[in-house]
């Protein structure tokens, strides 16, 4: 299976903060903001990813990430011209999904949760279809929403609509089978001139081939579009990791556990970066173990 992780767009709701920085490279607390959706692939066992953004930004994000190597990933980046929607990243990375299954996560959204690691693996298991996920909000009207009845069977698929027919929002993961390229390829322009996810969605909705997972309590999905929010994640992550002395998102440790690096790997990581304690934290798990 194969990993797209659209991470361009304007930012502009961040502005003046991401006039010369993209947004998913800004910190959310101790680590880029794109490691968080990079170790939801990770955690579905994706190692080949796509990483789309604008011509400016593409050059950050490869002296951030590299090949992958380092991660046992590999990594490909694709430039997206002009933020036209979410469905283009099946345009763009066409030749790159070659009509494989495929996971495409935006670039930033922050995903926790005890369970998360064995949903996606029942995601990226399916053969066929298109798996997303439903997150309770209070304010659905900023989202893509979903409505379903009572047998769980999805009734509608509403991008930002002005009167919401249900509090779930559809997060920023999917799961889609191989024929999403074809679909994405034929989706029109909305009425804000954007290719929507969620005429994709629709879709696989109409063809019965649509599971909508619901992240209840004992999950996470946090925001990060604005300065409110981006801190609010920023403090979320500093207290779990306080708390607990672990940390969540780093591609160093979800690597290793994945098994796609080895304990010497991990070690010469943390070797790289003695002077934070991100590094420290890195020597302290190899140590471990
Ligand atoms: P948005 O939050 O809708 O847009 P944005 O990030 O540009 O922010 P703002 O509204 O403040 O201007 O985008 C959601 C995510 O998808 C984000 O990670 C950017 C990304 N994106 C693209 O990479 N390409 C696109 O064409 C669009 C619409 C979004």
């Amino acid at each position: 299976m194969k990993g797209i992780i659209l991470a361009g767009g304007t930012g502009s709701r961040l502005h003046p903060m991401t006039y010369a920085v993209s947004k998913q490279l800004l910190p959310v607390y101790d680590k880029p903001m794109i490691y968080y959706p990079l170790t939801t692939l990770m955690f579905a066992d994706i190692r080949e990813i796509l990483i789309i953004s604008t011509p400016n930004d593409l050059p950050s994000f490869r002296r951030l990430l590299g090949d992958g190597k380092q991660w046992g990933l590999t990594l490909h980046y694709a430039e997206q011209p002009k933020p036209d929607g979410l469905a283009q990243a099946y345009v763009i990375g066409a030749d790159f999904v070659r009509g494989e299954p495929s996971a495409l996560v935006l670039g930033d959204n922050i995903f926790f949760g005890r369970e998360l690691p064995a949903l996606l693996a029942a995601a990226s298991a399916r053969p066929s279809g298109a798996t997303v996920f439903g997150y309770r909000v209070r304010n659905p009207e900023q989202y893509g929403v979903v409505e379903f009845d009572d047998q769980g069977k999805v009734l509608s698929i509403e991008e930002k609509p002005r009167a919401p027919r249900s509090q779930w929002a559809l997060t920023g993961l999917y799961f889609f089978d191989r024929h999403a390229t074809a679909i994405a390829s034929s989706v029109k322009p909305s009425g804000r001139n954007e290719y929507e996810i969620t005429d994709v969605i629709r879709t696989y909705a109409e063809r019965n081939e649509l599971r909508v997972e619901l992240l209840g309590r004992g999950f996470a999905w946090l925001d990060t579009g604005t300065s409110d929010s981006l801190l609010e994640a920023a403090e979320f992550v500093r207290a779990l990791e306080r708390r607990q002395a672990l940390r969540i998102a780093c591609p160093e440790e979800v690597a290793f556990e994945m098994g796609f690096i080895d304990k010497t790997q991990l070690e010469r990581l943390g070797r790289a970066m003695p002077n934070s304690e991100y590094g420290k934290y890195l020597l302290g798990l190899a140590s471990e173990h």
